[in-house]
């Protein structure tokens, strides 16, 4: 039996091949996508791709643990990372280990991702000492999306660029296992993966990261609502799920489903 893969082994991945990230939000998707990812992440674009809000700011401590438990019962070899949400742990590093605590009680998950760079800097710490694992989030950072006026690359000018380095200093300082890097340019992106010694997840942020997640709706051609530059498209799997749909649909029109081998209590045709 394979063990799973622990914050730990990640953090000693730094500099090794590039590891392999997809969100995550439900049974089936788990099982499917646990024997090939170092990592599954609960992340909060479920807001947006399973339950269609606009942001990501709707989204409850609730939804991260329902979600984040069927994902962790659905998985046995994938590091497991679940998103605190909007609310539950910006306003003190107190309630950020209460909600934190509640992740990893409720779901067993290894270890909660947050938004934020040098001004989380202080609450990574305190979660880390109190045997919090914590992914951290820079660049773009979707719950700020009203405070940023929009989605829009990060790091374009110079101040921006050394806020964005100076936040991956910090947030590795801190202790976070690893960061997230989202929507950034590449020589940004680069620049801070060479600076920092914990590895850098990239999404938007160019193949110079330590490692790339995508959202799995994006991957499958499941959620079009809109499509960032950054996201490749796989495969697109909605012209199956249509033509399944309108089969069956026939079929109950037609009344050539249910047929007799799907009913309980009717004879079988002799062969
Ligand atoms: O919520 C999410 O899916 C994320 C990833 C895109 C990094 O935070
Ligand atoms: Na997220």
């Amino acid at each position: 039996t394979t063990r799973r893969v622990t914050t730990r082994d990640i953090r000693a991945h730094k500099g090794g091949e590039p590891l392999v990230v997809l969100t995550a939000y439900t049974a089936p998707i788990a099982r499917l996508l646990d024997p090939v990812c170092d990592i599954l992440l609960v992340g909060d674009s479920l807001g947006m791709v399973v339950y269609g809000m606009e942001t990501t700011l709707g989204v409850t401590l609730d939804m991260m643990i329902n979600h984040g438990r069927a994902v962790v019962t659905s998985s046995s070899r994938a590091c497991v990372v679940v998103d605190l949400p909007f609310g539950s742990y910006q306003e003190s590093r107190e309630q950020a280990f209460r909600a934190s605590a509640r992740l990893l009680a409720e779901t067993g998950c290894a270890a909660v991702k947050l938004e934020g760079g040098r001004e989380m800097a202080d609450t990574i710490a305190f979660l880390v000492e109190r045997g919090v694992p914590v992914m951290a989030h820079i660049g773009l950072k979707p719950q700020m999306v009203h405070a940023i006026g929009g989605f829009r690359a990060q790091g374009r000018s110079e101040l921006e660029a050394e806020a964005i380095r100076a936040d991956a200093r910090a947030v590795a300082d801190a202790g976070a296992f690893s960061v997230v890097v989202e929507g950034t340019v590449e020589p940004v992106a680069r620049a801070l993966s060479a600076e920092i010694d914990i590895p850098t997840i990239g999404i938007g942020a160019s193949p110079a990261c330590d490692g790339q997640v995508l959202v799995i709706d994006d991957v499958l051609g499941l959620f079009d609502d809109f499509t960032p530059k950054f996201v490749k498209r796989y495969t697109d799997v909605r012209p199956a799920i249509r033509a399944a749909v309108e089969s069956y649909a026939a079929d109950v029109r037609s009344r050539a489903f249910p047929a007799p081998e799907h009913c309980f209590g009717l004879p079988r045709k002799e062969g």
